[in-house]
């Protein structure tokens, strides 16, 4: 039998029983809820062709000794390009994993993951490389700067890893931030807030077409998180960027255009899950 995806969320409903049908030129589309259904009936033509990352059959296996972890198994995806994408799910269904490997940090042991179409696994490292400091900005829970160098310095580091010029741009990116003042300062000289702005504009300096964010505000309390959050879903908003964002905070998934849960390895066909899932 031939497999059916979701031509939205990418969700394999080969299997679903409570897949969604739509007939469309003559031609039956299978959908894993009525909200997928909405978006292609809303947008047809929008959903037609190849998103900007397709994931098929993704399976991740850690071995520890002799304990096999089936971490992801068999997910299927597709994030679409200037989305604003939640992620949810337990703690440890893989959704740091998942990220991972959309962003080019990890592989899958099975599978395939296509950008734009292309499968990844045909680029060279060079190729991989220079597609992950060029497409992709990477915003972590943890800010992940170097201590040593002052918030200038490290924003300007991919610039000058990828051989670009330092130019005017950098210390704008500063100012609109708020920041001016805190650029000569070291990490430890600065609150988490500023500290995740400024990861924020060092993952912003290439002008990457997506963020990935692994529950970027995890770390800040509700007010600063907002702050942040909302540099990142005006950059999605204001500027097309595509934001696939991992969170457990229901305020952020709310607002996502698509929401992405995560169990046992693969997708949940309930994208509003996060409303069952994290409501009391
Ligand atoms: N390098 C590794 N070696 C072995 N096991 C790993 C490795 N990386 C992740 N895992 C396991 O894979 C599972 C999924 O991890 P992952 O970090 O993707 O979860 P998560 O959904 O992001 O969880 P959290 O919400 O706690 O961040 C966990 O059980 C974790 O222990
Ligand atoms: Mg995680």
């Amino acid at each position: 039998m031939e497999n059916k995806y979701d031509p939205v969320c990418g969700m394999n409903v080969t299997k679903l029983s409570g897949q969604v049908k739509t007939k469309q030129g003559g031609e039956e589309k299978h959908f894993c809820s009525e909200s997928c259904q909405k978006r292609f009936a809303d947008l047809p033509d929008r959903f037609a062709g190849e998103p900007l990352i397709r994931m098929r059959g993704i399976w991740k296996i850690f071995m520890m000794g002799k304990a096999k972890t089936e971490v992801l198994r068999g997910l299927d995806l597709n994030i679409w390009a200037g989305d604003f994408v939640a992620i949810i799910g337990a703690s440890g269904s893989g959704k740091s994993t998942a990220l991972n490997m959309m962003g080019l940090l990890d592989r899958p042991s099975k599978g395939k993951i296509f950008w734009r179409g292309q499968d990844v696994e045909s680029w060279s490292e060079k190729t991989r490389a220079s597609r992950r400091s060029g497409e992709f900005g990477f915003v972590f829970q943890q800010y992940n700067l170097l201590s040593w160098l002052t918030a200038y310095e490290n924003v300007t580091l991919p610039l000058i890893f990828s051989g670009k010029k330092v130019t005017e741009k950098v210390k704008k990116s500063f100012a609109d931030a708020g920041l001016t003042e805190r650029m000569k300062h070291r990490p430890t000289e600065m609150s988490g807030g500023e500290q995740q702005r400024v990861a924020l504009l060092r993952s912003l300096v290439n002008d990457p077409q997506v963020i990935l964010g692994d529950e970027p505000t995890g770390n800040l309390d509700s007010k600063t998180g907002d702050r942040v959050l909302k540099m990142l879903i005006d950059l999605n908003k204001d500027q097309g960027k595509t934001l696939v964002v991992v969170t457990h905070d229901v305020d952020i998934a709310e607002q996502a255009d698509q929401v992405i849960a995560l169990k046992d390895g693969a997708l949940l066909p309930d994208h509003r899950a996060h409303k069952s899932v994290y409501a009391e």
